[in-house]
């Protein structure tokens, strides 16, 4: 960060990375704020749309739009490019063969211009597309990031929040694993205010409704398709998501969020990324939290974690 400009840079101004601009302008994160899309008219016309919108905020933000390599120098690069859209029937993982040419096509020449910020990847399906900006980018670990199951477990934390009548700020809920299909809630460590959640709804059963807890993660796990089937895309979900993170890393916040982070043989894993409950600050990734999940969890962190590198085994790096 050179002086006290906070630069963003968004590769990818579609959807995601409209209402990831939205939210970054509205919430101050950042100083100046770049829009890189294929679509080159796209991005000038959002840039100038955003420029427009600044005089009616409490915020000051440059908004500009420019090419790939005026990123070079930014804090924060979010990566929200897209392929071919998803046809009928198919998951996340579906998306690889198209995100990823993307992806091997940006990369290499922002480390060649010499980017050493952090990444922030959007992009599905997010943990694989988060390994390969990681492998093709030669920064250490803590510098590319995916939103992994952040979103996911802000939709698990919503629907506790909607059964117990809590804020869901004071809810601590994580969904592990894939930000895909095969991501799954891990009940052993949900809290309410700090309270186990089992000893929690003992206390308050008189006024909480019963409810299934695999019924509950299974509807986490599917709001994004309850989503996407019913308006063909989502966006605000995940646009905060980056946001959030973004803001994180510039305040040096030390923020505990899910993200999609390369493991370094945490949860006895390496060689992929995944969603697990990382500390964020100006580093970017500055330690993954290793959570001792209980036999079930542990079983479904490893179906994940395979899930997520047979996948990467079918990218030619
Ligand atoms: C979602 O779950 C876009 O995969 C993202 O909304």
């Amino acid at each position: 960060m050179t002086g006290s400009i906070r630069r963003i840079g968004i590769i990818g101004v579609g959807n995601v990375g409209s209402a990831a601009a939205f939210s970054v302008i509205h919430q101050g994160i950042c100083e100046e704020l770049t829009l890189v899309d294929i679509k080159k008219e796209k991005s000038i016309g959002e840039a100038i749309d955003f420029a427009d919108s600044i005089g009616f905020l409490s915020f000051r933000t440059k908004v500009k739009s420019g090419e790939l390599l005026d990123l070079k120098n930014c804090d924060v690069i979010l990566i929200s490019v897209a392929g071919e859209p998803l046809k009928p029937g198919e998951t996340r993982l579906d998306l690889l063969k198209g995100t990823s040419a993307i992806i091997k096509d940006i990369i290499p020449p922002l480390k060649e211009a010499g980017f050493n910020g952090i990444y922030v990847v959007a992009t599905n399906p997010c943990d694989v597309i988060t390994y390969l900006t990681w492998k093709l980018s030669g920064l250490p670990r803590n510098q590319v990031i995916g939103t992994g199951t952040a979103l996911d477990s802000s939709r698990f934390r919503k629907l506790l929040s909607e059964h117990l009548n809590v804020d869901s700020r004071s809810i601590t809920a994580y969904m592990l694993g894939e930000h895909g299909e095969s991501q799954f809630g891990a009940w052993s460590h949900v809290s309410i205010g700090g309270k186990p959640i089992r000893d929690y709804i003992e206390d308050h059963k008189e006024n909480i409704e019963p409810f299934n807890f695999d019924d509950l993660s299974e509807h986490a796990k599917r709001e994004g398709w309850n989503v996407f089937n019913r308006k063909g895309k989502t966006e605000y979900g995940i646009g905060n998501a980056l946001a959030f993170i973004a803001k994180a890393i510039l305040n040096d916040a030390y923020t505990i969020s899910p993200v999609s982070a390369v493991l370094e043989g945490e949860y006895g894993q390496n060689d992929l990324a995944i969603g697990v409950p990382g500390i964020l600050c100006r580093e970017g990734l500055k330690q993954v939290i290793e959570l001792d999940l209980d036999e079930k969890e542990q079983t479904l962190f490893k179906n994940s974690a395979n899930v997520i590198k047979d996948n990467i085994a079918s990218v030619k790096l």
